[in-house]
């Protein structure tokens, strides 16, 4: 038998019916149209209005279109993780909740926290429960309600987030498809840049917090823009360079969507053409979590077996990296 490798095998998603347009902005914060659409790419994205739903809902709906999708027995799902920056409950894992609700009854599972780097890092992880010949069916799914964490009077992130969710399923594979490399770094010196300054160990909620808007999230956009677009680019052209990749070797750049101008420039630096770019930002803005298994959901009935796929994300923290995985179906 040849080496296990882990291959994604199917895809599920799910986005909220609202959609939150760039005209409705106009009316809520000093920006426009022109601005948001030239700075970022985005033209809508999608809202969980329904009171009392969180991200847990959004994770269930895209594992339950992946199932039946895939016509998965979710009794054999042995591992379930969610990659979240907006759990449900700051305490009490919101990956157990959605496996139960799945009827994941043989799983365990947890969550993970890389922000925008989540799903990159989950794929990781994934990847070697599955290679390790211990685990057959391994549920990742990236899901988060950005909204529940915005201020909407803040015209410099309101217009940038957006929520959705995305699932995909590892399995073995001894025929060399799946995840091939990967190259995931971190730097925390980045943690000023973008973050949620209260409600965390160092800063307790109080009436303080709440009335200095402390629970929201802050981004210095210029400088995490610096970083990001050097950043996604050097990993994403490393990981070509390591694995002897040429720009017609890659048939997809599937990249985090967080600006348009960000995955325009590293697809320039591994001069592949825009023709292999996933893009959705335009209809979604940035989900964090979500953004990667978002894009495999739209493009899936494009990709064919074999084909060859390069991830890059960056995200708070900082945290980034890149990942080359072979496609394992049609
Ligand atoms: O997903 C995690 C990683 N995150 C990222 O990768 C995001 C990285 N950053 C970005 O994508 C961009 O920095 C932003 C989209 C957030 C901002 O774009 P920018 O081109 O860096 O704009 P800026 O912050 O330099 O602001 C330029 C101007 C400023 O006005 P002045 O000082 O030049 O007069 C802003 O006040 O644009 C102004 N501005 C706006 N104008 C209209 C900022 N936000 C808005 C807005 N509408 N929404």
């Amino acid at each position: 038998m040849g080496k296990i490798t882990a291959a994604i095998t199917a895809v599920g998603a799910y986005v909220p019916e609202f959609r939150l347009t760039n005209k409705m902005l106009e009316t809520m914060v000093d920006t426009n149209d022109e601005w948001i659409t030239t700075r970022t790419g985005i033209k809508e994205r999608r809202i969980l209005k329904d009171k009392g739903k969180g991200t847990s809902y959004l994770a269930i709906k895209a594992a339950e279109e992946l199932i039946s999708k895939a016509n998965i027995d979710t009794k054999e799902i042995d591992l379930v993780i969610v990659g979240t920056a907006t759990p449900d409950l700051p305490v009490a894992s919101t990956s157990a909740y959605v496996a139960a609700k799945i009827g994941a009854s043989n799983a365990f599972a947890f969550d993970m926290q890389a922000a925008c780097s989540n799903f990159l890092y989950g794929m990781s992880t994934a990847a070697r429960y599955i290679e390790s010949g211990r685990y057959k069916k391994v549920l990742l799914i990236g899901a988060d309600k950005m909204s529940s964490i915005l201020d909407y009077t803040d015209r410099t992130t309101c217009i940038i987030f957006g929520d959705g969710a995305g699932a995909v399923l590892f399995e073995p594979n001894t025929e060399g498809f799946g995840l091939q490399d990967e190259f995931l770094r971190s730097d925390g010196s980045g943690r000023e840049y973008l973050k949620i300054e209260a409600g965390g160990s160092i800063l307790p909620a109080t009436e303080e917090t709440v009335k200095n808007k402390q629970h929201f999230v802050y981004q210095d956009g210029k400088s995490v823009f610096k970083f990001a677009v050097s950043n996604m680019a050097d990993v994403a052209a490393k990981i070509m360079d390591r694995n002897s990749l040429s720009h017609d070797d890659v048939d997809w750049l599937v990249a985090h969507q967080a600006n348009k101008r960000i995955i325009d420039a590293t697809a320039r630096r591994m001069d592949v053409d825009s023709s292999k770019v996933m893009m959705n930002i335009d209809k979604y803005g940035n989900t964090t979590s979500a953004t990667l298994p978002l894009l495999l959901a739209d493009y899936e009935k494009q990709l064919k077996k074999g084909d060859n796929l390069v991830f890059a994300a960056f995200g708070g923290g900082f945290t980034w990296g890149s990942i080359y995985l072979k496609w394992a179906y049609n």
